[in-house]
């Protein structure tokens, strides 16, 4: 709900369970004044404390600092000295002074599109707000937009700037969601990482600095992502204040956190300043990508959950199967040592376990025999696959299951046909000599020609091939970024239209391909963001496939999303098939999202196949709540290298709770698991133990024991009885 009360100057903004309060003061600077849960109680009155040094307007005098005040939107160069979020250059002065004063309100039903990127779908319940600010000197347009999201409890944040001016503009800092709120007190929670080791959870407290977490990668990064949230000192999963902040883009960003003087915590995310300008010529606009926001009362749980929700009712497409697919993978089996012959032997290898879908990964095309060449070629390579790619996959899908195929578009190996005649399509600055990263290099996705070229080579090369999954893939990061499609003054836009090339490529395919579905990968979690979430209902969580750093990668990735986008595969780790233990170990494991498997079913024994068999049949029992239920974490594996967490059906009755533990622990230490969703006075049945528990003990807490030999897991599978 979206109240605009013209008396006061004051717009209320209303979600299921939270309120967000402004004031346009004087009429003219949008203050804010409050962020929280809806209460009576609610303090939303106006405090701009004097400090000295806070340069002031004379006409209001100490009663407005722009230095001091809580800001909807803060600009550059006047008089808010605190980190920014829109700065502007005047070309035609020189000046990077603005000063945006408001104009009018307006709410909407729905919301406002961004073209070309991916952003929020809206439900019958989505409005938004939208206040136009102006800048005189310069002659800008701010329309800053807020689209609630109330059932998620989200609203998101992107804005508008139209030059109506004279002179040439250049956005030299753009920030898609600013919020000031009054408190230092509180932890900063963030998914920092590596390749192989995404999104491992850190929680420090703020101090009275700037903090800036931010991909310059061109990607969203295996290395800093740009979930975040903020948590009051002592929040705890289900107790005390959380704010969750996320972008809806997969490119550089930058999330910055400023605590000032009067102890206001500003945070912002956007596009930022290092990897991002833009010129906008007299007569242009521009909007920023989408970024998200939720408040939760009770714990970072339910700021977690708030996401969960949004991102699979808002952000994910629709999936075309009606159960999702149990993959088989080729990569972790064979690497590039694929052929026609042994993709059909292992696509019945994959029917005979039970798994539904093979996924044919790298080096089906060109002459991409190992990572050195072949990219960019995409051509059937016919020395492996003889009879052309129509008909393999006929034979393929003669063997009972789907067929999925990997493609990487985005880049080219230096030894291939399309580097050899376009070697100007390539991210490269002028007169420099590109870095190599996995032996390739990225093509510029903001030139049209090469998005011409992909669609039309993508076009005949799967001509009449019937495909139901791609694993889109992107293995290297943007250095030495330059466009050389792009004019001298329109540089800092290049990695910018490189995710809009991206991001109409994704359209495009999906287009072409309605009925498949696509994974998204890079080198693992890479781009693990809204952004290609929008496109692609599952991500590869990690090429880390060891159950035991699963553990941190998944609970870390639980934080800002959910279940059902993290692809969970079962892998040969240590040659675990044959060791019923450890195949069961990386199977509970991977019960936290879709279902997957990564080796070589072909080489396997019976028994470890017939374990697999049932593995996907007790999957499928519990499908449906893993990728839609509600997810509580209960203990942080960072904590105790023992990971539980429960999942449970929106009404209750239906309770997923998973213990594991990862190493050996001679005084089996005992957790109690408290199940706060099981409802009182019901009776639970475990269906895989036959015992039963009230809904009070469960909420009470159950107690799993550690066990002296790692590897442990243990999993109950709860169901009411009355
Ligand atoms: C990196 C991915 O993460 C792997 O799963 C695999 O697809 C390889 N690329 C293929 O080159």
């Amino acid at each position: 709900m979206i109240k605009i009360d013209k008396a006061s100057n004051r717009i209320v903004l209303k979600t299921k369970n939270t309120t967000y309060a402004m004031e346009m003061l004087y009429g003219k600077f949008p203050v804010h004044l409050y962020y929280g849960k809806t209460s009576p109680k609610a303090d939303m009155s106006y405090k701009c404390p004097i400090h000295s040094f806070s340069p002031y307007h004379q006409e209001h005098g100490l009663a407005y600092l722009p230095d001091i005040a809580q800001v909807e939107f803060p600009f550059f160069g006047y008089g808010d000295f605190r980190a920014t979020a829109l700065r502007l250059l005047d070309l035609g002065t020189g000046s990077d002074v603005t000063d945006f004063t408001f104009r009018r309100a307006k709410k909407k039903i729905g919301r406002v599109d961004i073209p070309g990127m991916p952003y929020g779908d809206a439900d019958e319940k989505t409005e938004t707000l939208e206040l136009l600010l102006t800048d005189d000197v310069t002659g800008c347009e701010l329309y800053l937009y807020y689209t609630l999201f109330p059932e998620c409890d989200t609203i998101s944040r992107y804005f508008k700037l139209v030059n109506k001016g004279q002179n040439n503009i250049r956005i030299q800092k753009c920030m898609s969601l600013s919020l000031d709120l009054p408190s230092a007190n509180l932890d900063l929670i963030d998914l920092g990482g590596k390749y192989g080791r995404e999104r491992r959870v850190e929680r420090v407290p703020l101090g009275h600095n700037i903090c800036r977490i931010s991909s310059k990668r061109g990607a969203s990064s295996h290395h800093h992502n740009p979930f975040i949230m903020l948590a009051d000192h002592n929040a705890t999963e289900e107790r005390g204040d959380a704010y969750a902040f996320n972008l809806v883009y997969s490119g550089s960003f930058l999330d910055e956190i400023e605590v000032d003087q009067n102890n206001t915590t500003r945070v912002m995310l956007g596009l930022g300043d290092e990897s991002f300008n833009y010129l906008l010529c007299p007569g242009e606009e521009f909007i920023s990508p989408e970024a998200v926001m939720t408040y939760s009362a009770n714990g970072i749980g339910q700021a977690s959950r708030n996401m969960h929700q949004f991102v699979r009712r808002h952000i994910l497409p629709p999936t075309p199967f009606e159960k999702r697919p149990v993959v088989l993978n080729s990569w972790e089996a064979f690497y590039f040592k694929i052929d026609g012959k042994l993709m059909v032997d292992f696509a019945k290898g994959a029917h005979e376990c039970g798994m539904d879908m093979l996924v044919m990964d790298d080096g089906w095309f060109g002459a991409r025999n190992d990572d050195h060449a072949g990219l960019g070629d995409w051509t059937p390579n016919l020395t492996k696959f003889p009879q052309g790619l129509p008909a393999f996959v006929k034979e393929v899908k003669q063997q009972g299951v789907h067929f999925g195929i990997w493609i990487e578009p985005e880049m080219v190996n230096k030894n291939s046909d399309l580097y050899r005649a376009h070697s100007d399509w390539c991210i490269r600055a002028p007169g420099r000599e590109p870095l190599l990263s996995r032996d390739q290099l990225v093509l510029d996705m903001a030139n049209p020609a090469v998005l011409q070229y992909l669609k039309d080579s993508f076009t005949t090369c799967f001509r009449g091939v019937d495909i139901d999954y791609f694993k889109w893939d992107m293995n290297r990061h943007m250095s030495n970024v330059y466009s050389p499609y792009l004019p001298p003054e329109r540089q800092g836009e290049a990695a910018y239209r490189y995710m809009l090339g991206v991001y109409e490529l994704f359209r495009w395919l999906r287009e072409l391909y309605p009925n498949a579905m696509i994974e998204n990968c890079s080198g693992g979690g890479g781009r693990y963001d809204l952004g290609m979430m929008k496109y692609s209902t599952q991500i590869w969580t990690s090429d880390t496939t060891d159950p035991i750093q699963r553990t941190y990668i998944q609970y870390g990735s639980s934080f800002g999303y959910p279940t059902t986008v993290m692809s969970c595969h079962v892998a040969n780790h240590g040659n675990s098939c044959e060791d019923p233990r450890k195949l069961n170990y990386g199977f509970r494991v991977a019960l936290n999202g879709p279902l997957g498997y990564e080796f070589n079913v072909l080489s396997v024994s019976e028994t470890a196949k017939a374990a697999m068999r049932e593995q996907v049949k007790e999957y499928r029992l519990y499908e449906n709540l893993i990728l839609n239920g509600d997810f509580y974490r209960l203990v942080d594996p960072f904590a105790c290298d023992c990971y539980a967490y429960y999942v449970v059906s929106e009404d209750n009755s239906e309770i997923l709770l998973s213990f594991l533990q990862n190493y050996d622990d001679p005084k089996e230490k005992s957790y109690k698991l408290k199940v706060s969703r099981a409802k009182r006075g019901m009776t639970y049945r475990d269906t895989i133990s036959g015992d039963t528990f009230t809904g009070d003990e469960l909420r009470k807490g159950i107690t799993v024991q550690a066990q002296k030999k790692g590897l442990y897991a243990k999993m109950l599978h709860l169901v009411t009885e009355n």
